[in-house]
């Protein structure tokens, strides 16, 4: 049977569960994106660290595992972290997680690599300090002035969600410093990280997680988003000053646990998992039924413009564009070549306007009077229409690519972006738009 829904320009595993990326670098000229996978099976009950590389973070190939669970400290989870270039060699960070007994340990281990090839433990390991609970891990490595920073995720012996910070002379011994960040993180934070954008903003990423017992359904269920905090980060008091409210990293219905890394070029570049689905949604995903669920996001520039972030795609994606038209009519219809295409839109002053992608599986409106951009998508377990508001002052601009199963969606040249999966025929691939004024012209290009 054909799979109408792989992807072609982003990640995926051939098998298996894809989850959070891992470790990403560039090394040796390579773009190496490590993952969470569990190789045997469609749920999240086992987990290694899989690879895929790249020269241009387009075209990707999947080198398979590259740390397994096989000793001692990390038998039950190679879990999420991070990697950093040092002396010529990798130096990777993974929180090892052991669950003897049903009893919850968690350790922050470390690997080297000298070839990219393979990835020796070393014997150090970071234990939990007091006062946290063992909901400690995914370790982001970064190199500061002095020293070399490390945070992870944590929960308080309390139960709340904070972000410890460690630091390090060597990568090798750590020494765990205090809670950096602890405003508001529910019960526990994943995938914490932090690095500075345009030389003077500071950004920290949390992902804040909560299990609730719904006692009708007598089970428990796990909610999550992803926030930052735009701030500065003092290197000599160790302590982050946010200088703004916290918001939401992603408007869209599938977006979790980003990883960010600094390129050759010099570019701060993030990608995430894209689909921490509800449990419905993963029980029924259809990518299910070809052996493999889930992919990360295409890798998104970040920038700091304006007291603003902005995210875009990377532009060796463009490399990808044939097949361009252009749609000047007030409205219109047309079919897309397949389901992986662009669409740009323009506009020369904000007004109305609405996009139907594949015969209306996403649905793009903005209100001019109202200033709500609303995006809905149908959830492939009910078929009904799923529907995501946001107060937008103005629609300027609205790039969105859509690989056969997955759109992103970039609003004013990234200011707002909403990621999502999608499921349809292959059969459907009328777009659909009104609201265009005179000069401006919607964009197509098979990617
Ligand atoms: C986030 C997360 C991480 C953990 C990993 C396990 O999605 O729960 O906190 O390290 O996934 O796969």
């Amino acid at each position: 049977m054909d799979n109408l829904y792989k992807m072609t320009y982003h990640i995926e595993p051939s098998r298996g569960l894809i989850n959070d990326p891992n470790g990403f670098i560039q090394y040796k000229g390579i773009y190496y994106f490590f993952h969470q996978w569990n190789r045997f099976g469609l749920d999240h009950s086992y987990k290694e660290w899989g690879l895929f590389t790249s020269k241009d973070m387009i075209h990707w190939q999947s080198q398979g595992s590259a740390i397994l669970p096989d000793r001692e400290e990390d038998k039950h989870g190679v879990h999420s972290g991070s990697s950093i270039e040092h002396d010529g060699k990798m130096y990777l960070f993974y929180t090892g997680s052991n669950k003897n007994n049903g009893i919850r340990k968690s350790r922050q281990c470390i690997a080297i690599s000298e070839n990219g090839q393979t990835f020796i433990k070393q014997k150090e390991v970071i234990d939990t300090p007091n006062g946290f609970t063992e909901h400690h891990r995914d370790p982001k490595v970064w190199r500061g002035h002095k020293n070399w920073f490390m945070l992870v995720g944590a929960q308080k012996s309390d139960l709340t969600g904070v972000v410890a910070l460690y630091s390090s002379n060597d990568l090798l011994h750590w020494n765990y410093e205090h809670i950096l960040y602890d405003n508001n993180l529910d019960q526990v934070c994943e995938c914490p990280d932090l690095f500075r954008l345009n030389n003077e903003t500071d950004i920290l990423i949390c992902c804040p997680q909560k299990r609730t017992f719904v006692l009708s359904e007598n089970k428990e269920t796990v909610s999550s988003y992803t926030c930052y905090i735009a701030g500065n980060f003092d290197e000599n008091t160790m302590s982050f000053t946010p200088s703004q409210c916290r918001k939401y990293f992603d408007y869209g219905f599938d977006f979790y646990s980003p990883q960010t890394f600094l390129d050759s070029k010099g570019r701060r570049i993030m990608a995430g998992w894209m689909s921490r689905m509800d449990e419905e949604q993963e029980a029924l995903c259809p990518t299910k039924e070809f052996g493999y669920i889930h992919c990360l996001t295409l890798p998104r520039v970040l920038t700091w413009e304006n007291n603003m972030l902005y995210q875009r795609p990377i532009e060796e994606v463009f490399q990808l564009r044939h097949n361009a038209q252009s749609y000047t009519s007030k409205q219109g219809k047309f079919q897309a070549e397949t389901g992986h295409f662009e669409l740009h839109l323009i506009q020369n002053k904000s007004h109305s306007f609405t996009l139907y992608l594949r015969n209306r599986t996403i649905c793009i409106t903005y209100h001019a009077k109202t200033q709500i951009l609303e995006v809905s998508r149908k959830n492939w377990v009910n078929g009904e229409m799923q529907i995501k508001q946001l107060m937008l002052s103005e629609l300027l601009e609205l790039q969105i690519f859509s690989d056969n199963s997955s759109a992103e969606i970039f609003v004013n040249n990234g200011a707002v972006v909403f990621s999502m999966r999608y499921f349809t025929s292959n059969q459907n691939l009328e777009i659909e738009y009104a609201g265009l004024e005179h000069g401006e012209k919607l964009q197509y290009f098979t990617l």
